[in-house]
């Protein structure tokens, strides 16, 4: 067996553990989310995605449907991974919270502590090649750190030894156009470094 087809199998091996996952997240009353959300939004795509795109948490559509990135601002990630040659369906899509905050506040720090060990756990399945955070909630906990955005982006960091860019968020570029320029530069190192 060829180190490559073992990587495989392994990657493969990951999907039942996720699916695990998935409902000890749906189960979840830790933070106190669960009083307000209509559900849980895991993740969606495919679970052997070489590229992995962390967002914020689920806003109003997201809660409604489960699925992460399906409002505007989903529209316009779907639109900016067509850009550079990226089909939504093949890579993995997560949040840093896993349930809507109220009226889309920012995630507290209390609710970033008790939901990102499912992220954690998410990343380890996954195992993908590279790690596309949008925006600063994501930066923030990938980097464990609290520098403003223009710091975090223009350069390839590291997670858990996974390399990981930070963008600017597709909600924020919704209020921003002036940036879409800035973050397709940083689109086009991402597909840079996964080739
Ligand atoms: N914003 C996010 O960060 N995540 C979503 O799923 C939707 C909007």
């Amino acid at each position: 067996m060829g180190i490559q087809s073992w990587q495989l199998k392994v990657k493969k091996e990951a999907t039942p553990d996720l699916d695990g996952l998935k409902k000890a997240v749906a189960s979840c009353t830790l933070c106190g989310l669960d009083k307000t959300r209509t559900q849980t939004v895991f993740g969606v795509g495919n679970p052997n995605a070489d590229l992995m795109i962390i967002g914020e948490a689920p806003g109003f559509y997201e809660d409604q449907q489960g699925e992460p990135f399906v409002g505007r601002a989903g529209q316009l990630l779907t639109a900016m991974l067509q850009s550079i040659g990226f089909d939504r369906n093949k890579v993995y899509i997560a949040n840093i919270l896993k349930c809507r905050p109220p009226n889309n506040r920012d995630p507290d720090t209390q609710e970033v502590e008790l939901c990102t060990p499912f992220l954690k756990k998410q990343i380890a399945l996954i195992q993908p090649k590279f790690l596309l955070a949008l925006g600063r909630i994501a930066g923030h906990f990938l980097l464990d750190t609290d520098q403003p955005l223009a710091r975090m982006r223009g350069k390839i960091h590291q997670y858990q030894n996974i390399p990981l860019l930070i963008t600017y968020h597709p909600a924020y570029l919704l209020r921003n156009p002036a940036d879409k320029a800035k973050a397709y530069e940083d689109l086009l190192s991402a597909r840079q470094n996964l080739s």
